[in-house]
């Protein structure tokens, strides 16, 4: 279990943000570089990856079942890997930390090799559900041998030599439950299929098919909103590079903040646009911000830009639920941009928001209560009451152990009218190192 102190910390009003920075590599994409790294014969080199706590206990784990993680003096990491199927038996439980897609992700790779691990983690990740990736790994041979009340952490997983390949229909839109049945897949003979009715993230597809395995994936559905995701089992995995552009759920707090706060201009180098990934963006441009592309390009099979984003005049809108895949965490911090707009948004469909470090929906209402704002929770639906002008702030709020209720608290308090304060953001170390300091570079009072 993780034993960390709080620390309290408070963000004023203190003039524009204005800069150009580079927010720290996407965390999605350095869990899946590690790990597959890992599953593969020779040296990765990954460049670029967040050095964050999630991450870093993905790396203790690697390390533990078998893998070489070091980091190089010029921030390289390299990873040798043993080979699908090829885990070394841990002495220890694996304790990810705070980190859901480390545990769940590894939860697939470990399903298909023959060694027995424990699986832990903080308070927070005890408390989330993994019934949802054991149902399918069990089914394709691993056993779970101990597991806490409800199916959760602690856990204690048997993989199997051999699993066997499967056609599996995600019955909730995840991308970690996706990842972990297609990395248990890849020591299993012939096809592992995943159908998804809708499309989640798919960093774990294209970096697979960057480190040589044949995956297909054919849009399904009606306005291809769906997936079919077809990956041949027991390939030769080729070691690789990866690049880890900036990640976009980091940069969405610079952005929201420089939307929110008079006559900012901010500038974001490198953020990865993967459109699976985007949904605050467009979501935000439709509300009316400012946010202008200034140079794409492609980096390491991701598609990236330089964005500007301008304080704007926002204006209320509705979010669909079909969207919600592609903007699953940066709901937080689109409701901080909400309080801040001209009328009703009304963010629908966002049951998974319950089950994320925090009850994220609870816990976002009651970041933006505390603060004065006129909010809703109906049914799985948020409703955020704008009055166009910056609401009263004030508020003390409380974290429960979650990065982005943090961030997202503090990037409110510098433009309310009173500063906001949160009880706790040691938290924020597991997805954005260094966020007080970046923030403070553009101008943001936090102290
Ligand atoms: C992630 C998937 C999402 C997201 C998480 C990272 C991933 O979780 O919330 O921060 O890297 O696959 P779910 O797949 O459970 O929705």
């Amino acid at each position: 279990m993780t034993d960390v102190s709080r620390t309290p910390l408070t963000a004023r009003r203190n003039g524009p943000l204005r800069g150009r920075i580079r927010v720290p590599g996407d965390k999605s994409i350095s869990h899946r570089a590690l790990i597959l790294g890992a599953m593969t014969v020779g040296e990765t080199s990954i460049s670029g990856l967040l050095e964050g706590e999630d991450v870093h206990r993905t790396a203790a784990a690697m390390r533990a079942l078998g893998a070489q993680v070091e980091r190089g003096a010029d921030g390289i990491w390299k990873v040798r890997g043993v080979g699908v199927g090829g885990f070394a038996q841990p002495h220890e439980a694996l304790d990810f930390g705070n980190s859901g897609t480390g545990c769940r992700l590894t939860l697939g790779a470990v399903a298909g090799s023959p060694v027995t691990a424990v699986f832990d983690g903080d308070a927070s990740l005890r408390s989330r559900p993994m019934k949802r990736v054991l149902d399918p790994l069990l089914e394709m041979g691993a056993k779970a041998l101990e597991v806490a009340d409800g199916g959760r952490l602690p856990l204690k997983l048997q993989g199997a030599a051999e699993p066997f390949p499967v056609v599996y229909e995600p019955p909730v839109a995840s991308a970690q439950l996706k990842s972990a049945v297609l990395l248990a897949g890849l020591a299993a003979p012939g096809e592992t299929t995943v159908i998804e009715a809708e499309a989640t993230r798919d960093h774990t597809e294209r970096m697979l098919k960057h480190f040589g395995a044949k995956i297909s994936v054919r849009p399904t559905g009606s306005n291809d909103v769906g997936r079919r995701i077809v990956l041949q089992g027991q390939p030769e995995l080729e070691a690789a590079s990866v690049v880890v552009p900036a990640d976009p759920s980091s940069a969405a707090f610079a952005i929201v903040g420089a939307l929110i706060v008079p006559e900012s201009e901010v500038i974001l180098d490198a953020v990865m646009t993967n459109a699976l990934r985007t949904g605050l963006f467009k979501t935000l441009k439709e509300m009316g911000a400012q946010i202008e592309t200034l140079e794409t390009r492609d980096d390491g099979g991701e598609e990236i830009a330089d964005l500007r984003a301008k304080f704007s005049n926002l204006k209320g809108v509705e979010v669909p639920a079909e969207r919600a895949p592609s903007m699953i965490d940066e709901y937080p911090v689109l409701a901080v941009a909400a309080s801040f707009a001209q009328g009703q948004t009304i963010m629908r469909g966002l049951s998974e928001l319950r089950v994320k470090e925090s009850d994220r929906l609870e816990a976002t209402a009651a970041m933006l209560r505390a603060n004065g704002v006129d909010i809703a929770i109906e049914g799985d639906d948020l409703i955020v009451n704008g009055k166009g002008v910056p609401p009263a702030g004030g508020g003390q709020v409380a974290t429960h152990m979650d990065h982005r209720i943090a961030m997202s608290a503090l990037v409110m308090g510098l433009a309310t009218e009173q500063p906001v304060g949160v009880d706790d953001v040691s938290f924020v170390a597991t997805s954005f190192p260094g966020f007080p300091e970046l923030m403070r570079s553009l101008g943001a009072d936090l102290s």
